[in-house]
């Protein structure tokens, strides 16, 4: 069985393993007060050029969207996401098991406007209604496409004028910023929004986030929700260890570009690419354009369970009676072989 699930099938990238075993041995305070994560953190603040920053190494992508939501917003307020968004279809209500509404934006493939925001922000009245006070993006969006420098900037500018928060999903960070098509930096990023994470259990890391929080009040009391909703890990510092593996550049540590996070990122952009290129050359339809780690193909309904025998992957959803989008992600481990085999099967 080849897989082309999710970046998540497999365990940890040798090097983070290593960075793991090589500090096996020492004693350190726990919950995140250690030495490893005290670096991870200050490297972070240095890759951001901003020392104010709080740094908060999370378990999960879900953990870290419901804590950071439900740390910014009061009771009656509520978050924007787009249609497609990760909290909104596959957190299994977790945002608002914990108090808060989501508010879906209508999107054509994922991304939010300016324009969809606004919509959202027409229906609410007074107090009869719950008040939108945050924006919850995900970059790249949940269907592999990203936002520009200017999107993002226009975003973050109606943000601003209506005083919502806007929050970035980063569980692909990487394969964002490492997306040859990219403009926005993760500099530009922590000017722009208000919170993000830079994920690391989808690029190389057995498991575990990197939260950075901006804004003072997101931050109040951060730790105490991370704990209430029993997500502060005693071994806190496994997360960080791992993400240092990941973000330090190779020899300078603020050198990003050769950082393994991009080293895998690339590679994984790379093999997307030449999939979603090998499935078109063969007369294929994609769902969406390829534009980071994830091609989204339309087949036959037939065709998918034939395919499903040797192959292991996402059936994302309906395309019409007879057709469904299947999700093909490629992982940092993923093999030129892999991609030529399933070409081949097809
Ligand atoms: C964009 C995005 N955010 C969050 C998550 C949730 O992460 P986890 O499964 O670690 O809770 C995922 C997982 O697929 C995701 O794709």
């Amino acid at each position: 069985m080849i897989y082309f699930r999710s970046d998540y099938s497999l365990g940890a990238q040798p090097k983070v393993l290593d960075a793991i075993s090589k500090t096996n041995m020492a004693h350190t305070d726990g919950y995140g007060e250690d030495v490893f994560s005290y670096e991870c953190a200050d490297l972070i603040k240095k890759l951001i050029d901003k020392p104010e920053a709080n740094i908060h190494f999370m378990v999960g992508g879900t953990p870290t969207n419901t804590i950071t939501i439900a740390a910014a917003l009061k009771p009656y307020e509520g978050v924007i996401s787009p249609d497609a968004g990760h909290i909104y279809v596959h957190e299994t209500g977790s945002v608002e098991a914990h108090g808060h509404r989501v508010f879906a934006a209508p999107t054509p493939d994922g991304k939010l406007t300016p324009e969809a925001i606004e919509k959202v922000l027409l229906h609410h009245e007074d107090e009869h209604t719950v008040i939108p006070k945050m924006v919850y993006i995900t970059h790249p969006t949940e269907n592999g496409g990203i936002y520009t420098k200017a999107e993002m900037s226009a975003i973050s500018q109606l943000c601003k004028e209506k005083g919502l928060y806007l929050y970035m999903d980063g569980a692909r960070l990487g394969t964002a910023l490492a997306c040859a098509d990219s403009d926005l930096t993760l500099k530009d990023i922590a000017n722009l929004v208000d919170a993000f994470y830079i994920g690391g259990t989808k690029l190389g890391a057995l498991f575990g986030e990197a939260l950075v929080i901006l804004k003072d009040e997101i931050n109040d009391h951060f730790r105490y929700m991370v704990k209430r909703a029993c997500a502060l890990l005693a071994k806190g510092r496994l997360i960080s260890i791992q993400l240092k593996a990941l973000l330090e550049g190779e020899s300078d540590p603020l050198d990003l570009e050769s950082s393994l996070y991009m080293q895998l990122s690339k590679h994984e952009n790379n093999l997307a690419k030449k999939l979603a290129e090998g499935l078109t050359k063969k007369g294929y339809e994609l769902w969406l354009p390829q534009v980071t780690n994830q091609v989204f193909l339309i087949l036959d309904n037939t065709i998918i369970e034939k395919l499903e025998k040797d192959f292991f992957f996402y059936t994302w959803c309906k395309y019409d009676e007879t057709r469904s989008v299947i999700r093909l992600v490629t992982n940092w481990n993923s093999k030129e072989e892999e991609i030529q085999a399933i070409l081949n099967a097809l």
